[in-house]
């Protein structure tokens, strides 16, 4: 079992990160760092004992989102535009796929987002998925997320 932790992005080394989608490598690589210092993004990363980077949850935003898009519970349903937080994209670097690191990184961002809810109003979490692969990760976790799941 490898020994890890989860710390906001900060001067990490991000030049051997690579989770197999260049997109998502580009993101971490070039503008993640950007996007958290003017905080239009959260990123996370989830390292090792020397904080080698072995995954990452690139940004956790607030916004709204429309009740009748997402999986709505009754109660909610009545509002035009309801206060929920958006996960973007997640990734874990190729060499540990399949060792359970990204449910350890999805029930990470999950439990920040309930912590901040007490403070900043925020109804469940929408995951954006990049293409149907992780759409069907996300679909294999739903029932830990409050609703629906958008491929973007
Ligand atoms: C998708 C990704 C995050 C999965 O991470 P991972 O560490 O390899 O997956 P895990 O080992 O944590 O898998 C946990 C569970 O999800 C399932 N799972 C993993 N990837 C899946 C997929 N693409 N579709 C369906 N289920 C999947 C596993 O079978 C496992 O199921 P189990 O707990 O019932 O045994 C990783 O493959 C990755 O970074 N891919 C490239 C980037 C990407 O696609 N990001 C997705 C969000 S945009």
């Amino acid at each position: 079992m490898i020994a890890y932790s989860f710390e906001p992005l900060g001067d990490h080394d991000r030049s051997s990160f690579s989770c197999g989608i260049p997109e998502l490598d580009d993101y971490l690589r070039l503008r993640a760092n950007q996007e958290a210092k003017r905080k239009v993004a959260a990123p996370f990363v989830m390292v090792d004992q020397g904080r080698r980077i072995l995954a990452i949850t690139h940004s956790l935003l607030t916004g709204f989102a429309s009740p009748v898009a997402a999986r709505s519970r009754q109660e909610i349903a009545r509002y035009p535009l309801i206060p929920a937080t958006l996960l973007g994209r997640l990734a874990v670097g190729r060499e540990h796929h399949g060792q359970k690191l990204g449910s350890l990184l999805l029930m990470d961002a999950l439990h920040r987002s309930w912590k901040n809810s007490a403070q900043i109003a925020s109804v469940g979490v929408v995951a954006e998925a990049i293409n149907e692969s992780a759409r069907k990760f996300y679909l294999h976790h739903e029932s830990f997320l409050f609703w629906s799941i958008r491929v973007s």
